[in-house]
């Protein structure tokens, strides 16, 4: 088991990481300090883990399961749980669980933020995207029928349990999905996450425990670096949005049909290819990067006409100012925020990776 200790700088909290496999057992000790134990998941993971959690809490906890899906991230899910947490006699020192994928992490997370203005939470994520990326950060949110993730709150966890076991259920493409944001994470700050990426393919498609600990950790390490600097988005954090622009508007017009992790691979491609485009990025390693995607077998082929791409950059909730701002990469492991592309350039990046990948992208 590891032990990391997070200080937000922002709102001066400090949020304890324990990862690794078997870390869920140090609920046991920690469940201690708390006026009541509630746990929020879905019927799926319970399922799956719920003998686990029984098997550490004994009975001493309510539970409450949404059914699974995106289309539960709503309003109604969230009066759910507060009805839930009144009914069971929660108080503000009560402790949350939230224990699923980044659904149940967003929804919980939002609960306990704003059920007496603020109970405890803990996340306990169990699909790879929610360890390395949904659990740490603090962003918790539901979905409105006009769009994803409009009504949210910044709240911080006591603790991030991060526990690997719980992959060994996942199905490929949920797994694919989550790597996407580690291969992310490589890209615009740790050239030696990208080479483990790129050298052990077939060991991590294959979870090998040690490795996946590994790769985790060092993704988990830079969204925590990120994110002690710039809790709410006030600059730095958009160097996490790299690949996310194009892949956003993918997801939009597949009105969020496509998998997260696949349109931000996608992202990925395409951004890269802006980047070398822009004189960022050589040749050689934007194939490098493209080889890599290629490997884990991402589909990087052209889905919706490039007008459509382009009308949708505009409509990125991100967006501070009229101009779409770019994260691009200056090298393997280094990214650059807020890069305003010309119109030129852009349609020439949009046509030409549409060429390139009319069946698959083919550097
Ligand atoms: N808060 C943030 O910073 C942030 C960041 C990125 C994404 N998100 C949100 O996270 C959500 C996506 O998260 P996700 O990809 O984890 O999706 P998810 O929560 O829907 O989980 C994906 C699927 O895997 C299942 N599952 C979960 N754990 C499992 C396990 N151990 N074994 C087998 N199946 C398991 C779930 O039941 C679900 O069917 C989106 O709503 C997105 O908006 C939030």
């Amino acid at each position: 088991m590891e032990k990391k200790l997070i200080k937000i700088r922002e709102s001066s909290k400090e949020i304890i990481i324990i990862s690794g496999i078997n870390s869920t057992d140090a609920l046991k000790d920690i469940l201690n300090n708390y006026n009541g134990t509630y746990i929020v998941t879905n019927h799926k993971v319970w399922n799956l883990w719920g003998y686990k959690i029984r098997d550490i809490l004994r009975n001493r906890f309510f539970l409450y399961t949404l059914p699974d899906g995106e289309r539960y991230k709503n309003i109604s899910s969230v009066m759910k749980i507060y009805n839930f947490l009144t009914e069971n006699k929660a108080t503000r020192n009560s402790c949350l669980i939230a224990f699923g994928g980044g659904v149940i992490g967003d929804l919980a997370g939002f609960s306990a933020s704003t059920y007496h203005r603020g109970m405890k939470l803990i996340h306990i994520p169990t699909t790879l995207l929610s360890m390395v990326d949904s659990s740490i950060g603090g962003k918790t949110g539901f979905n409105l029928r006009s769009g994803k993730n409009l009504v949210g709150t910044f709240y911080q966890p006591d603790y991030i349990i991060s526990d690997t076991n719980y992959l060994s259920s996942l199905d490929r493409n949920e797994f694919l999905s989550g790597l996407a944001e580690i291969i992310k994470a490589g890209l615009i700050s740790d050239k030696g996450l990208f080479d483990l990426l790129e050298k052990n393919q077939k060991k991590i498609m294959a979870v090998d425990k040690e490795l996946i600990d590994k790769i985790i950790s060092v993704a988990q390490n830079i969204k925590i670096k990120v994110i002690t600097k710039d809790e709410k988005e006030g600059g730095l954090r958009a160097i996490l949005n790299f690949g996310h622009t194009f892949g956003h508007s993918l997801e939009r017009l597949s009105n969020w049909k496509i998998m997260h992790g696949f349109a931000v691979a996608q992202g990925i491609a395409f951004e890269s290819y802006l980047s070398y485009l822009r004189g960022f990025l050589s040749l050689n390693k934007l194939k490098r990067i493209i080889g890599l995607l290629k490997k884990y077998d991402y589909s990087l082929k052209a889905k919706y006409p490039v007008n459509r791409m382009k009308e949708s950059f505009i409509y990125d909730k991100k967006r501070k100012n009229k101009e779409v701002e770019w994260v691009l990469l200056k090298d393997i492991g280094k990214a650059s925020c807020g890069e305003i592309v010309d119109e030129r350039l852009l349609d020439m990046a949009l046509e030409g990776y549409y060429n390139l990948n009319k069946n698959q992208i083919c550097l």
